[in-house]
């Protein structure tokens, strides 16, 4: 049986096979929640979980401050992104985004025979929007993806930027917002959502709430938008577990809070150290940060010393983005890129 001929040419999404002492390569935090474990004794898992999420789109209403009505939960954001394409782009019909973005953009795009065409970014791979304009206005797309900060390279784009996006097409404008916590929230669309009924947010749990394992994500669109993703999503999608431990997350939004304060004080050390390391560095608002790199084959080197970051290829080669670890996981690391040079002087 042979996969149709979208999937044939299809790379997957990579994640490395080997757990590394030290990963930095995913963007993932600390879960720093529940430390002691969760008591989940009361659950009913012989019964399916509740179909609309009722609680959990509740405490996420309560969390960004907009009426449950207007979200719809997801086994993460992939998953919401993934019914986006699922639900409004037919075959050959044109998705934007910025490039390099979120790699799973182009893989739905594709997944779904969709036309992927990706907006170049500037040479310091800030993004400018009137780009994205005359591409709209050039591929009449009906799915724009937006991510801000955008991942890999941290760029955020501003709030009036996206609203002239907004303004300039009729294409479903979906703003990824995975990593809007570590921003402080101010360029956030969310508040917008009654204002353009051509806009999504998306955001996600596995980043500021260090809850990736549990897989949960949300989207906040109008309520057409809600109500056409609701009939394409699979029944039951987001398992009760996730459903229970996300309520308990969300009412922990100080604990959150305070997580984030302290990464975003390791990333500014990181950048510090990082530079003075002569490493070229990318503003960055996320959880990471985007760095270029002279060392040939930095990530293989730091692989055999136990570490794993994100090295990229082709036009990105001598790129790299590390996830800001804990304080002894960023040591080790700076530690470690010094023994690096100090090989590569020796060697040389
Ligand atoms: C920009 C962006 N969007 C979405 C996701 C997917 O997140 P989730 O874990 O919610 O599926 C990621 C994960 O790295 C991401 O970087």
């Amino acid at each position: 049986m042979r996969p149709k001929p979208s999937i044939e040419s299809l790379k997957g999404y990579q994640v490395s096979p080997i757990q590394y002492e030290i990963q930095l390569d995913a963007n993932e935090s600390k879960n720093f929640l529940f430390p002691k474990g969760l008591n989940i004794k009361d659950l009913s898992i012989n019964l399916y979980p509740d179909n609309q999420a009722l609680d959990i789109r509740s405490e996420i209403g309560k969390y960004i401050l907009i009426d449950s009505k207007y979200i719809l939960e997801g086994n993460g954001s992939s998953e919401l992104l993934e019914l986006l394409v699922k639900t409004y782009v037919d075959k050959n019909e044109v998705i934007l985004s910025y490039e390099p973005s979120f790699s799973m953009y182009k893989i739905y795009s594709q997944i779904y025979s969709t036309t992927f065409v990706g907006v170049p970014s500037r040479s310091d791979f800030s993004l400018d929007i009137q780009i994205m304009i005359d591409y709209a206005k050039q591929y009449n797309p009906k799915l724009i993806f937006i991510c801000t900060p955008n991942n890999p390279t941290g760029y955020l784009i501003p709030k009036n930027e996206i609203k002239r996006l907004l303004e300039s097409t009729t294409a479903l404008v979906a703003v990824d917002e995975a990593y809007m916590e570590f921003t402080d929230g101010l360029t956030s669309m969310v508040d917008e959502i009654h204002n353009y009924n051509n806009l999504v947010v998306l955001r996600t749990m596995s980043k500021a709430f260090g809850l990736a394992g549990i897989r949960l994500g949300y989207l906040i669109g109008n309520l057409d938008v809600i109500k056409d993703l609701n009939k394409v999503k699979s029944p039951y999608h987001l398992n009760a577990l996730s459903q229970y431990v996300g309520v308990k997350a969300l009412q922990m939004k100080d604990e959150v809070r305070k997580n984030v304060l302290e990464i975003q004080s390791r990333r500014n050390e990181l950048e510090v150290e990082l530079s003075k390391l002569k490493f070229h560095l990318y503003p960055s608002f996320g959880n990471f940060l985007f760095v270029q790199s002279d060392i040939e084959n930095l990530g293989d080197l730091l692989k055999n010393k136990g570490i794993l970051i994100r090295a990229f290829s082709n036009e990105l080669k001598s790129y790299y983005r590390i996830t800001i670890g804990t304080k002894e996981e960023n040591e080790i690391l700076v530690h470690r890129l010094k023994e690096i040079i100090y090989e590569n002087i020796n060697n040389n």
